[in-house]
């Protein structure tokens, strides 16, 4: 049975929450495989409205499995409140997997997100403030504490004494902030190790067994392609791997074993922090845009910054990630518009590139062309199918389809788990 990803097509916020929802019938596992608290999932599910961060957006389907996969980094804190929030609204967690691979956010990285980020002053990269980064960095330097030393209260205890070791002499002597008492991590881990420890699971055994037992696995990426930590606009990205090869790394699965990649793509873009937008609006359309797709990050509540359709990122992202089919969201949100620019190329000191440009330099400078589509004035939040959409509708589909180099197979027509125009099954 298939492994199936979805991925976002831009730098996140596409709409993948209302995509999983849309598969969630037929899937058997969900998989969050990198990212953590820093992304911000929405499902809408009547007249409720579910803000997940770290959670599987699977925990709200009860024949689902929901995992935590190895390329994850958890705040076990904000994990447990996630859960408690959802248990007081009648949801259980029961069946959350966490991979004993994936690792923890520790209160010194929290604090070393929001002091080196201050410290950059105007280059900062205005990431969550969540501690992403400094936890893939100590993953990455081999002193990072995993799930599984949770299990170990002896081998927890020198994990944080040697961390803070380090950390703390960093924190005092570079930053002037007071260090952090390894015996009060140690004392709140354990307190967080007595309720995840149920969770803990081989997952990327679990996984691979589900599959041979012909299971239908999902993906779930957080952020999105130009987010990656090598194929996004570096530095500007988060620290791990949306793309489609991260998700088998991160969730400890074959590549062999993906049969659809599914990307994210919304109907104009969108980008929350710091970095390269050609096509962003600084102007009243660009606070329209914000006002009218309800552009506030799920996670920071930042304005995020909005701009058009950008098809030189959609061909990038199919490309990257091999996107087998792409699911169009918030194409309501551009209903009333007289004309719809889409960016097609750009202009960097006079030379026309097709493509993104190699350097990080020519893509500051990178200025877009646009051609521009009619737009059309009806309401489609309650088109069912492809037909029932206005013909300028289908045309600006059949537009960034072309552009974007793969089909597009569902479109979302609003916030509603069935204000969903599917053109073809995604899997
Ligand atoms: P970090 O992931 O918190 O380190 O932030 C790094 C960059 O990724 C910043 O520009 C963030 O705004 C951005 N980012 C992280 N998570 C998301 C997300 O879920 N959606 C959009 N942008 C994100």
């Amino acid at each position: 049975m298939p492994a199936a990803v979805l991925v976002g097509a831009q730098w996140g916020d596409e709409g993948k929450g209302k995509a999983t929802d849309l598969l969630g019938g037929d899937v058997d596992y969900v998989v969050r495989y990198q990212g953590g608290n820093n992304a911000g999932h929405t499902v809408v599910i009547g007249d409720q409205k579910y803000a997940l961060h770290l959670l599987p957006t699977g925990i709200l389907s009860p024949e689902v499995v929901p995992v935590i996969g190895n390329g994850v980094v958890i705040d076990p804190g904000v994990l447990l409140s996630e859960i408690d929030g959802l248990a007081a609204r009648g949801i259980s967690a029961e069946r959350l997997l966490i991979s004993a691979n994936a690792h923890l956010i520790m209160p010194h990285h929290k604090a070393l997100d929001k002091v080196t980020e201050r410290y950059l002053g105007k280059a900062k990269i205005g990431t969550t403030g969540r501690g992403i980064g400094p936890a893939y960095g100590d993953k990455i330097a081999r002193m990072g504490v995993r799930v599984q030393d949770l299990l170990d209260p002896g081998i927890l205890a020198k994990k944080i004494e040697v961390a803070l070791t380090e950390k703390n002499q960093v924190l005092t002597k570079v930053y002037n902030r007071r260090g952090i008492e390894p015996q009060a991590v140690l004392e709140e881990y354990l307190g967080y190790a007595e309720r995840l420890k149920p969770h803990i699971a081989d997952t990327s055994l679990v996984l691979s067994k589900a599959l041979d037992e012909d299971k239908f696995v999902l993906l779930e990426g957080g952020q999105g392609t130009l987010l990656d930590i090598d194929h996004g606009t570096y530095p500007f990205v988060t620290s791990s791997s949306p793309t489609s090869g991260g998700a088998c790394a991160g969730a400890g699965i074959p590549p062999n074993r993906l049969t659809k990649i599914i990307g994210i793509l919304k109907a104009y873009t969108t980008r929350v922090g710091s970095g390269p937008f050609p096509t962003e609006l600084t102007d009243e359309m660009g606070e329209w845009l914000r006002t009218t797709g309800g552009e506030y990050g799920v996670t920071t509540g930042r304005n995020r910054r909005c701009g058009w359709f950008d098809a030189v990122i959609a061909r990038y992202a199919t490309r990257i990630n091999g996107v087998t089919d792409y699911f169009l969201t918030k194409l309501d949100v551009l209903s009333g518009l007289e004309r719809i620019p889409v960016c097609v190329a750009y202009e960097v000191d006079g030379v026309r590139h097709d493509e993104i440009p190699m350097t990080q330099t020519d893509f500051h400078h990178a200025k877009p062309i646009y051609e521009e589509f009619p737009g059309w004035q009806e309401d489609i939040t309650g088109a069912k199918t492809f037909a029932d959409l206005p013909p300028n509708a289908q045309a600006y589909v059949r537009t960034l389809e072309e552009m974007s180099g793969a089909p597009i197979s569902a479109i979302g027509v609003g916030p509603g788990r069935d204000q969903t125009v599917v053109v073809r099954p995604l899997v």
